[in-house]
């Protein structure tokens, strides 16, 4: 397995062009599941998740192909097409590597009548539970049989539509549901429904295809059934996650980055947060300039749902407050046993105490390298932040779980000025 070793230590400097949105692409790609037309999808992001999710596709008879990239965009441009659906079955091999694989239950009971998905895998960020996914689903008429280790969910005649209130905000299960209710043959509303940037983009996709759904962007969308969908040509929305990642990268090594193509509309928590810790953020005509200012400074943050921090921030925040003066709190609301970054953090020198859902971290004055194992995708992001600031050499492994969400990763931060290499681990 690969490892990135970092040389701490240099201020970023210039521009990073900001890829698609991993989250907003995994969802997108489901979408053509409900059509027999082509779904042509831009600015898709080169990550191991897409490839794994175009797999799961081809797996239910789906063509997928990379028609290039165009010279005025970063990203891939894909087109999915479902003829025909020759599986329903989202086998094991493929689920357990990517949680997101759950987002097909929807739209292939919505379009073939029934699914069968086993349990997913991704992240080991607490219980992650699909309750929720499920209750939607047979709200909307679908009957659940759950086995051991699997799903199967059909809708003999269609589904029916129907009405749902999620007693907890989540932002997979609004999807699923919302894929369903498109093609369902009755009026659907899910109310306590996730707001996410993430979720405007899949309602707006949908609506491409010919989808009615009203309430876009509120907590209560409202979906009139259609029987068919088409085609459409759809831009995935630029990664606010990796904007944001990267503009605690600027912070934390003292430097001045411009995030090309980063949307300050979808980033306003994390925009805040870091004002709040003395970093300074000003919008540009290309997207955002983050420099630090005289110090950074520690602050009090805690996540939740949108348009509250995001939980895929919190770790790379915390990293960044690692060197703030003064103490932080940084609580966690989304997931349990989301502070796996924590020892490796406290192993390059930080002073951070970990009580209930809440981190407090004290301010130090220096980081030191060393050996750090990655354990999800936003906690890697955290140890790659922190080997940024560090004094001496980090060394990052299983860094596959970058590999899932981080586009180009060493390419981007090696031209704004980091020492950054990815070495072969034999
Ligand atoms: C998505 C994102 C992930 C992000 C998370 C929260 C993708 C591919 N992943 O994950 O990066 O961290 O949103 O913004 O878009 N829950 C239940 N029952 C369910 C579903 C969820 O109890 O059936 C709980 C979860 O355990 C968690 C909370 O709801 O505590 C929110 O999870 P959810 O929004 O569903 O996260 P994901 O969609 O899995």
């Amino acid at each position: 397995m690969d490892q990135i070793v970092i040389r701490g230590g240099r201020r970023l400097n210039g521009r990073i062009q900001i890829s698609g949105a991993k989250n907003a692409a995994l969802t997108l790609m489901p979408c053509a599941l409900l059509t027999h037309e082509p779904l042509t999808l831009r600015n898709l992001p080169r990550l191991a998740d897409v490839d794994t999710f175009g797999h799961l596709l081809n797996n239910h008879g789906l063509s997928t192909t990379i028609e290039g990239t165009s010279p005025e965009e970063f990203g891939r441009v894909m087109t999915v097409r479902a003829n025909r659906i020759t599986s329903t079955v989202a086998p094991f091999d493929i689920v357990r590597k990517i949680r997101a694989s759950f987002l097909v239950l929807g739209p292939l009971l919505a379009r073939a009548g029934e699914a069968t998905v086993w349990l997913p895998g991704g992240d080991a960020i607490g219980g992650r539970p699909i309750d929720l996914h499920l209750q939607a689903l047979q709200a909307l008429g679908a009957s659940i049989e759950v086995a051991a280790g699997y799903i199967k969910a059909t809708a003999k005649g269609g589904l029916g539509g129907g009405r749902y209130r999620f007693p907890i905000v989540s932002v997979g299960a609004t999807e699923n549901a919302l894929m369903a209710a498109v093609l369902a043959r009755g009026s659907s509303c899910l109310e306590n429904a996730a707001r996410e940037p993430e979720i405007i983009d899949l309602c707006k996709c949908l609506v491409a295809m010919g989808a009615r759904i009203d309430g876009i962007g509120t907590d209560r969308l409202e979906i009139e059934g259609v029987p068919h969908l088409h085609g459409a040509t759809y831009t995935v929305m630029p990664d606010r996650i990796e904007a944001g990642s990267y503009a605690c990268a600027a912070a934390i090594t003292g430097g001045e980055v411009e995030l090309v193509g980063a949307d300050a509309g979808d980033m306003g928590a994390t925009i805040d947060a870091l004002r709040a810790a003395g970093v300074m953020v000003t919008a540009t005509r290309d997207g955002l300039k983050v420099a630090s200012g005289d110090g950074l400074r520690g602050i009090e943050i805690e996540t939740a749902p949108y348009p509250g921090l995001a939980t895929d921030m919190q770790a790379q925040l915390m990293a960044m407050l690692l060197l703030a003066r003064g103490r932080s709190r940084v609580t966690e609301t989304i997931f349990e046993n989301r502070f796996r970054h924590v020892p490796e953090l406290v192993r390059m020198g930080a002073d951070i105490t970990v009580s209930g859902r809440s981190a407090l971290v004290n301010g130090v004055a220096a980081l030191h390298g060393a050996p750090v194992v990655a354990t999800d995708l936003r906690a890697s992001m955290s140890l790659v932040l922190a080997g940024l600031a560090a004094h001496g050499e980090t060394v990052v492994s299983r860094i596959y779980h970058l590999d899932r969400g981080y586009d180009r990763l060493e390419e981007k931060l090696q031209a704004v000025g980091a020492d950054i290499r990815r070495i072969a681990d034999d």
